[in-house]
């Protein structure tokens, strides 16, 4: 039996591990593959030499460069409907807060989800998936939280473990039972909250739907008391857990993610820098979400030189939502998180890959290139890796391997 499946030769490398180069460079190398792993990183010439010897399927890179399959950590991947009217209100002067004050918002939504079928919510979540895949997403992370009933939460995460069986990429799956009060429980929020960290938060784990809780932690939402029950529920579950953090305002939401181990923090637009120190100490990674900063045309962006400063690692992630951000490409949101937020292009894929995995607590498996890590590549036709975040619009893609396999031949 070959010690190699694959011998990819002729590439330059963004490993994306930490220390040494920029991005992990290894130029003019070589990587090879075992099955759904990386078995050996060299140089092209070390690679040529070993390709002679063996029984080996020797593939040219063309010079393209390798980087980590991209990871999109958060997004709100299947739901029914969308938010096109609540886009033209906001443009006429709106806020977000108001239109869902007024019953609109993520409530629109969870009307939409819930009268869908299965099938539509899988044909509209797929449409967007293959567009993160085009880019080079390997692993993407779904929150439910448009169900907010327990067959309807069910429903979305069945659709999210589906999506990840049924297409080449691989699929996290966050139970964010405390998204918004339906309106059913509006006499009894306390209620509700019980019901999403007892009974359903269990029966949802059982069935294997969940890898991790999420709540929305704003004044608009649910409080910081309500957060900590889910997150209290979920470490007794043995379940990692993420906070819609400081979005909006600042409540102290970071605080308590960090309190409480959460994997990551996200948004956090609103952030103090005791919830940066708070968040450093935990190893709570801050998940950016630039175009949904963007699309509520918000004016205070996330204090990235303090989130630096108190040495929190970094992820960016589209948000893919229907009302605050309906972006289904990842390059943009790394050029946003670059352009908005000023990140460097090197920290925007840092964020993609090493760190996105970390905010999803996959980072033994994917996120950087490595022997012994999932064979999740991308192939770029790009000179430099800064053009990943430097352009609008522009997908140079050129090939995407998952688990070892590639998806399509190279373009
Ligand atoms: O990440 N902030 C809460 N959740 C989503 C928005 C959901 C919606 O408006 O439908 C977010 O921005
Ligand atoms: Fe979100």
């Amino acid at each position: 039996m070959n010690e190699w499946d694959q011998l990819w030769i002729g590439a330059h490398i963004a490993t994306m591990s930490l220390g040494g180069s920029a991005y992990g460079e290894l130029s003019d190398a070589a990587v090879a593959i075992k099955g759904e792993r990386i078995a050996w990183l060299g140089t092209a010439a070390e690679g040529q030499r070993h390709a002679a010897a063996d029984d080996i399927d020797v593939r040219d890179a063309q010079g393209l460069w390798i980087t980590p399959g991209l990871i999109d950590c958060h997004t709100h991947l299947v739901y029914g409907g969308n938010r096109v009217a609540e886009f033209e209100q906001r443009l006429c002067g709106v806020s977000y807060e108001d239109i869902a004050r007024a019953g609109g918002g993520i409530q629109s939504t969870v009307r939409a989800t819930r009268t869908a079928t299965s099938t539509e919510l899988h044909q509209s979540a797929l449409v967007r998936l293959r567009r993160l895949m085009a880019e080079g997403v390997t692993t993407v992370e779904i929150k439910s939280g448009y169900g907010l009933e327990l067959s309807a939460e069910r429903r979305l995460l069945e659709v999210a473990r589906d999506l990840g069986e049924r297409s080449p990429v691989s699929v996290r799956k966050t139970f964010l039972g405390l998204h918004s009060l339906p309106p059913e429980f509006a006499a009894d929020r306390r209620e509700f909250v019980n019901r999403v960290c007892g009974p359903w938060l269990k029966a949802l784990t059982a069935e294997g739907l969940v890898d991790a809780v999420d709540a929305f932690c704003e004044n608009i939402a649910f409080s910081l008391e309500e957060t900590q029950q889910l997150l209290e529920a979920a470490k007794s579950l043995g379940l990692a857990a993420h906070v819609h953090a400081g979005q909006l305002s600042d409540m102290g939401a970071a605080e308590l993610a960090s309190k409480w181990g959460a994997l990551s923090a996200d948004h956090l637009e609103f952030l103090s820098a005791s919830g940066a120190r708070a968040l450093a100490a935990a190893g709570t990674i801050a998940v950016l979400l630039p175009a949904a900063y963007f699309t509520l045309r918000q004016t205070t962006p996330p204090p990235v030189a303090l989130l630096r400063e108190a040495g929190v690692p970094l992820a960016v992630a589209t948000d893919c939502n229907p009302g605050t951000s309906p972006c289904s490409s990842i390059l943009t949101a790394m050029n946003m998180a670059c352009t908005l937020f000023g990140l460097t292009p090197e920290e925007a894929l840092s964020g993609t890959t090493r760190n996105a995995a970390r905010a999803l607590g996959i980072q033994n498996e994917v996120g950087t290139i490595a022997v012994g890590m999932r064979a999740d590549l991308a192939f770029w036709r790009i000179e430099q890796p800064a053009e990943l975040s430097y352009g609008l619009g522009a997908n140079p893609c050129a090939g995407v391997m998952h688990r070892g396999t590639m998806r399509a031949e190279l373009i």
